[in-house]
């Protein structure tokens, strides 16, 4: 059965039950508009030993930029909580936007240096209004299992920065990409494409995929790595904002091979802005 908790305090007194009865909280946050690619991080909660599974929904202002999309990110509630009963989900959290951001809120949270690159120098107030909010989030849930995409490679390791420095009784792990039997990562902004943009939306795979080819060949030149990754997206992109091959736990920039190396990308199809990235040596082929 799934239930749907509001409130912070009655979703905490929930969880303080589940573990008084010596049982693990599993919890992966959302923005909703959920697919198959949310479903599996709820499968990897059981995986690593959850007992009970908290998934939220909470459309977080505060990480869109002015110009983004958060009037028109999808919301699709009834959708989604049919989704969570048919996965086994026990909890849906749904704050209210007053809960998380009530009248004369000003506390934020910051992780100073990863952030700055990448999405960060794209996206500068991003980071703040994610970390921000998973901060609450987390705080609602108390001790827990904390599973992330690897989607979102960046935000997991930014996060995994976050629990660790703040001694948060949060274990954070990161979960696999889910693609779509041609190699597109799903995501909720998936929806946003038409026909045609979808099937340029390939090219990012594509890229990944020459990558994840030339790495098994013996490639470990991280300037090559990523211009094999370019090419067939700037033939199919209307423009790019980076595709980048960095170290895979700093997200240094690499001057010289290294022995882990996460080629990631963002690029924009009108205006639909998609991520992907490859853990070279790591990530199956997309
Ligand atoms: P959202 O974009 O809804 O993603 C929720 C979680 O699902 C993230 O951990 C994301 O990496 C993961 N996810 C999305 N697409 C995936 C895919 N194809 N394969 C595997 N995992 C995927 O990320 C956010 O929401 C927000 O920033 C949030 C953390 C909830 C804070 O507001």
């Amino acid at each position: 059965m799934t239930i749907v908790i509001e409130s912070p305090s009655a979703l905490f007194a929930y969880c303080e039950e589940v573990r008084r009865t010596g049982r693990k909280v599993g919890f992966v946050p959302t923005m909703g508009a959920l697919h198959e690619g949310h479903i599996s991080l709820v499968q990897a909660c059981a995986q690593h030993g959850a007992n009970v599974c908290v998934l939220s929904i909470f459309v977080n202002p505060l990480q869109f930029g002015p110009n983004e999309d958060y009037s028109r990110y999808p919301r699709t509630f009834d959708a989604d909580l049919a989704l969570c009963r048919a996965a086994g989900v026990d909890v849906v959290y749904a704050p209210s936007r007053e809960d998380m951001y009530p009248e004369g809120f000003q506390t934020h949270v910051e992780v100073s240096e990863i952030t700055k690159r990448l999405e960060g120098t794209f996206r500068p107030t991003h980071y703040r209004g994610v970390t921000t909010v998973v901060l609450k989030l987390w705080n609602a849930v108390g001790a827990c299992v904390s599973i992330f995409g690897r989607k979102d490679y960046q935000q997991w390791r930014v996060l995994s920065r976050m629990a660790r420095d703040l001694n948060l009784p949060v274990e954070v792990l990161g979960a696999n990409i889910v693609r779509e039997p041609d190699g597109l990562a799903m995501s909720s902004r998936n929806r946003y494409l038409d026909a045609d943009a979808r099937e340029r939306a390939l090219a990012i795979a594509a890229g990944l995929r020459a990558a994840h080819d030339a790495f098994a060949a013996g490639e470990r030149d991280p300037r090559r790595l990523e211009d094999l990754t370019l090419q067939p997206v700037a033939q199919a992109f209307d423009s790019i904002d980076y595709v980048e091959a960095v170290h895979a736990e700093s997200l240094d920039p690499l001057t010289a091979p290294a022995a882990s190396m996460v080629l990631l990308v963002a690029a924009h199809l009108g205006s639909t802005r998609l991520i992907d990235n490859l853990e070279l040596g790591r990530d199956p082929r997309p």
